[in-house]
């Protein structure tokens, strides 16, 4: 039999995606890890950072960098620090981070503030937030540092929320400008893309990071389902700059069910977990919990949160 030239080439080109597909998942250089320390299982921390990770980023609520990642990365794992509720030595830590030669290009604000605090929200209201940001947020974008808008739940008072803090602002005589939007999303696929679709048309010309999101308490096929699609949906969208998956723990302590959690309770890479990094399915699966260790949705926020806090005093 005969092949003409570019019968082969085809072939070829067709052989290769599809052997790449069975061993690794895709890659992108968008991904990022939100941070939720294990003090219980510290060698956890370094999963994330190991060689040929996807990982370029990470932030943990706080305004300080993770003592995991600092001596170690602090070259090749960007911190994003976060301005989590109102401070006013927000700025002056951002800056001391700068001239302590971190290379600080963005930062994020106020997590969750139209959440309440039993759901790791940090419960902020509109005006105070305003002139909070004047004062401690507007000085670092002047500096040139891309800012985050306020990172609101995913809940319909998310925008109601932030439409008021972008008046108050205006009302207080300083336009906040965010250079992106931050959204978080717990639920399917479909309901992710219609919500994006909604902070895009609020806002068009702003680019978005997706700082939280999973499929929560979803069967295994449904969660990995999701996390595929919704992973070749973010690299594809070109106003997507960033996302960052809610899952960096162990399935035992997941607050968003034990299928989305990236760790098994011996804090090995699930699936998830491993496509995350850009690596190959691992086939550990998640585990079940113990009912005693599940958190409320959201509690890790809260927990980190507080747990920044405290390494910083
Ligand atoms: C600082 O980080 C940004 C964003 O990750 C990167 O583009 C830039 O090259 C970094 N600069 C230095 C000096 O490392
Ligand atoms: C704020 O934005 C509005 C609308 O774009 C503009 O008219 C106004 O001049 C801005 N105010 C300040 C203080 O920059
Ligand atoms: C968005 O950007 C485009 C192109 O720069 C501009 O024409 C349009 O007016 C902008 N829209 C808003 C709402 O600022
Ligand atoms: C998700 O992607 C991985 C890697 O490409 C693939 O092996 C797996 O079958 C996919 N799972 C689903 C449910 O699409």
């Amino acid at each position: 039999m005969r092949f003409s030239a570019s019968a082969l080439l085809i072939a070829a080109a067709l052989s290769v995606p599809s052997t790449a597909a069975e061993t690794t998942f895709r890659r992108s250089d968008k991904r990022g890890l939100v941070f939720v320390p294990s003090s219980e299982h510290p060698t956890d921390n370094q999963i994330w950072v190991q060689a040929n990770s996807d990982l370029s980023w990470y932030y943990n609520y706080g305004v300080a960098p993770s003592p995991a990642y600092q001596s170690q990365t602090q070259d090749q794992f960007e911190f994003v620090p976060m301005l989590w509720s109102p401070s006013t030595t927000f700025l002056s830590q951002v800056q001391s981070l700068i001239s302590g030669g971190r290379n600080i290009t963005h930062i994020m604000t106020y997590n969750e503030p139209d959440g309440t605090s039993s759901t790791g929200g940090s419960q902020v209201d509109p005006v105070t937030a305003a002139t909070n940001w004047i004062s401690q947020v507007e000085p670092l974008r002047k500096l040139g540092v891309k800012v985050g808008a306020p990172a609101v739940t995913g809940a319909p008072q998310g925008f109601t929320w932030l439409k008021s803090f972008f008046a108050a602002c205006t009302k207080q005589g300083t336009n906040c400008t965010a250079d992106f939007i931050p959204v978080h999303w717990y639920g399917n696929f479909g309901g992710l893309a219609s919500h994006i679709g909604e902070v895009v048309g609020t806002w068009p010309n702003t680019s978005i990071w997706i700082t939280e999101y999973a499929l929560n308490d979803a069967s295994l096929s449904e969660t990995q389902d999701f996390f595929n699609t919704s992973a070749e949906y973010f690299d594809r969208l070109d106003y997507v700059d960033r996302y960052s998956y809610f899952g960096s723990f162990r399935s035992g302590v997941s607050n968003v069910g034990p299928n989305a959690a990236m760790l098994n309770n011996k804090g090995q890479l699930t699936d998830i977990g491993s496509w995350y990094l850009g690596g190959a399915a691992t086939g550990n699966q998640p585990g079940g919990k113990s009912a005693a260790s599940r958190l409320v949705l959201g509690g890790w926020s809260l927990f980190a949160g507080v747990l920044s806090l405290v390494l910083i005093l």
